[in-house]
């Protein structure tokens, strides 16, 4: 495989053309809007440099890496001598649906499709092509460049041909690769969401405050950011979606969202993204500090 399209240049798209060109292969990165693109190459930019500062990728690769990159605002002209096709556009069942049906209709048969997504089932994707077989999912962490954990997630008709040569191309690119089934979250959010919510629930009943919960995580469990903190990075709306696709997928009700999340979310105190969350976050400020309606009278 030679010819990489990315679909969606946003936060995980820009990181895994970015991983891709650095090793070599052509990138094709498309996204309907032109400024993403615009923005996606200065992040990624960004990134090279400071990699060459550290000093582990020189001025020549640097540049050889932007070089493997083109960029596109339609899909049919980006896609068109891909060997892969990585999805990795906005987390919404219609828009991906919606691409994987034009990409089967338009690429060249033995293309394979692999997906992003952290919570859409792969097996719904496959069945909306007439390759079920050649779609499969390539869950990368984020900052892709950084984390070496690629989750390999084989759909119901995911062929092992098809998984096999993921596996060995996503080794290529320095990644550890770890075959997965396709089942709600997968292996990381399905142990990463219900730990979330679990620590959710203990702020909820009063057993500790914020700083506490994120403390004992750290100190007692060698996580390197509590649990509070992760999921104002993550997103709190979009630990809710996830929390929600297990819940539906398992019908099991241990996967509920803890009614404090819920009122979060609707709220919209999302975490960093929207400023405040379990914490407060201040632009130019690495402060952590606890938001005003968790701050323990003895902390203010
Ligand atoms: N952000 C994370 O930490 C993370 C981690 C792992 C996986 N993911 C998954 O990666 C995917 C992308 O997430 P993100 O955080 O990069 O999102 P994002 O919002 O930063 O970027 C999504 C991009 O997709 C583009 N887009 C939307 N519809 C499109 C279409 N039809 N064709 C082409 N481009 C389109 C948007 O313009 C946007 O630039 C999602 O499936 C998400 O679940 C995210």
């Amino acid at each position: 495989m030679k010819n990489i399209a990315v679909i969606g240049s946003g936060t995980m798209g820009n990181g895994i053309a970015h991983v891709f060109a650095q090793n070599g292969f052509s990138v094709a990165l498309i996204d309907v809007s032109a400024p993403a693109l615009e923005k996606a190459l200065a992040t990624i930019s960004k990134n090279l440099d400071r990699q060459v500062a550290k000093g582990s990728l020189s001025e020549n690769d640097k540049n050889n890496t932007l070089k493997n990159i083109q960029t596109f605002t339609k899909i049919e002209d980006g896609v068109k001598n891909a060997d892969l096709v990585v999805e990795a556009a906005t987390e919404n069942v219609e828009i991906k649906l919606g691409i994987f049906k034009q990409l089967d209709s338009i690429c060249a048969p033995a293309t394979i499709l692999a997906s992003n997504t952290s919570s859409i089932s792969i097996t719904k994707i496959g069945a909306v092509t007439k390759r079920a077989d050649k779609v499969i999912g390539m869950h990368f962490m984020n900052p892709v460049p950084v984390m070496k954990l690629i989750e390999v997630i084989r759909g119901y008709s995911t062929s092992d041909e098809v998984t096999n040569k993921v596996m060995e191309m996503s080794k290529t690119l320095g990644k550890i690769p770890v075959e997965v089934n396709d089942y709600p979250g997968f292996v990381a959010n399905k142990i990463l969401i219900p730990m979330i919510n679990e620590a959710i629930i203990t702020l909820h009943e009063g057993v500790a405050g914020v700083y506490e919960i994120d403390t004992v995580m750290k100190l007692g469990m060698a996580h390197p950011m509590g649990p509070l903190q992760l999921a104002d990075f993550i997103g709190l709306d979009v630990c809710l979606n996830i929390l929600r696709v297990l819940q539906d997928g398992f019908g099991n009700p241990k996967y509920a969202p803890c009614p404090l999340l819920v009122n979060m979310v609707m709220a919209g105190h999302w975490g960093v993204k929207s400023g405040n969350g379990f914490y407060e976050y201040v632009a130019g400020s690495k402060d952590l500090v606890v938001a005003e309606q968790f701050r323990r009278k003895e902390l203010v």
